[in-house]
Formats: C-alpha cells, structure tokens, sequence
C-alpha cells in the first residue's frame, strides 16, 4: 500500500488545525508540512512554531520537508517542534551527511531531498544515512505545478540502486501528483506519495487518498 501524504502547504493558512484534521479523517498516512524561507525556494510559509502547533492538535506523524538553506541552523528547532520524519535539500547544504545523523541520533527519521535538476546519483553516497529520499516531481516552492516526467525514471534508478545495496530506505515523491498519474509513480518504486492541490483541493479528499493507498509499489 503506497502512503498518502497530504501537504498543508495547499491548506486554509488561517485554519491549520482544522485543515490537518479533515486530512486525518480521510484517512491520511502523514501531514506533510512545507518549511520555505523565500531563499532556497521564492515562496514563504512557515517556520518551527507551526510545526509545534500542529502537533498539538495533529494525531498523525508530521512529515517536515525543509527548503531552507543551510538546514543545519535549525534541525534542532524542528526536532523539539514534534516533527517525526524531518528533511532537507541535498542542494542546500555543505553537510548532508551531518545532518542526517544528527537527525537521525535525535531519535525521528531523517530524510534528504533532492530538486529535479539535480542527478539521483548525487544521493547515492548518502543513501547509508538517510530513512528516506523526497524525490520532487516539481521544482519546490509552489502546489498545483505539474508534474515533471523525467521524475520518474529518477524513482526507477533510486529504487535500483536501494535493492541493489539492501536498504530499507523509502521512497517519497512530491510534487505534481494526482489520481491519474499516482499509479505510474508507485510502479515506479515510490512507498509514500505528497499529494498537496489534489487532496485539498477535491470536495472528497477520502477518494484521492484512498486511489493513493490503493496501489502498490513497484520493485
Ligand atoms: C512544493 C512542495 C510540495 C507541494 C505539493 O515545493 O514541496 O509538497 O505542496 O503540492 P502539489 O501536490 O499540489 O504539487
Ligand atoms: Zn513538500
């Protein structure tokens, strides 16, 4: 069964408890929440004490995807926040490795993500620190972009390379996906898909998800 994560990011702002709590009730996997500091990536939302927030009131894990630069300056910040799963841009920092297990060492999963411009190889050598990889299917900083193709043999390569080696790291994809192309992505070797415009924006979210965690992922 892929897991569903819907992202916040296409939420009512104002509203962000009631927003998490209708993903809950459609049966969502994770809340997905989008950390953007308007340099990394030309879009602002929120920092770590809407984290904190969320988690007060969320039952679900928080999924936290931070496109900062230079995540090292506040991982501990959004590990105290309440995040589960907590990553960072592979593009933004010098010290990836670091980070990781620092996350890691915290006790949560730790996650690296990588922009589409980027080679999937570039994560390889650190795929022996990460839970798991955010394979973006857009370019960060905006829901409701379409989804970039080539994303997808990117998920095929990085699915290759983690059975190669034995790993259990996951695969989560986001950006761009919807109810026709979810079942493409998961064959692709996805375990955990975002889904932000698709879920928020659907009068019946519990279908959305549900055609998401209908499928299963490809080896
Ligand atoms: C984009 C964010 C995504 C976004 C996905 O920078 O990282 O999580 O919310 O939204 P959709 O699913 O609409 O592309
Ligand atoms: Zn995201």
């Amino acid at each position: 069964m892929i897991k569903a994560a819907p992202s916040i990011l296409s939420g009512d702002f104002s509203r962000m408890g009631a927003e998490t709590a209708r993903m809950e009730k459609a049966g969502a996997d994770m809340i997905h929440c989008d950390v953007m500091d308007g340099v990394f990536v030309p879009n602002l939302t929120f920092g770590h004490k809407m984290i904190a927030d969320i988690r007060k009131c969320a039952v679900l894990p928080l999924d936290v995807h931070l496109m900062i630069v230079k995540p090292e300056r506040y991982l501990d910040k959004y590990i105290q926040s309440g995040a589960d799963r907590l990553a960072f841009h592979v593009e933004a920092t010098d010290s990836a490795k670091e980070n990781l297990v620092s996350i890691k060492n915290s006790g949560i999963k730790a996650g690296i993500a990588i922009c589409p411009e980027t080679p999937i190889d570039a994560l390889f050598p650190l795929l022996d620190y990460a839970d798991f990889v955010i394979v973006m299917g857009v370019h960060p900083g905006f829901s409701g972009q379409k989804y970039i193709p080539e994303t997808t043999d990117k998920i095929k390569t990085l699915r290759a390379e983690i059975v190669r080696r034995g790993l259990a790291v996951e695969i989560e994809m986001d950006g761009g996906a919807n109810e026709d192309n979810v079942a493409m992505i998961a064959d692709a070797g996805a375990d955990i898909i975002v889904s932000g415009s698709c879920a928020f924006n659907s009068p019946t979210p519990e279908k959305v998800i549900a055609t998401f965690q209908g499928r299963t992922r490809g080896r």
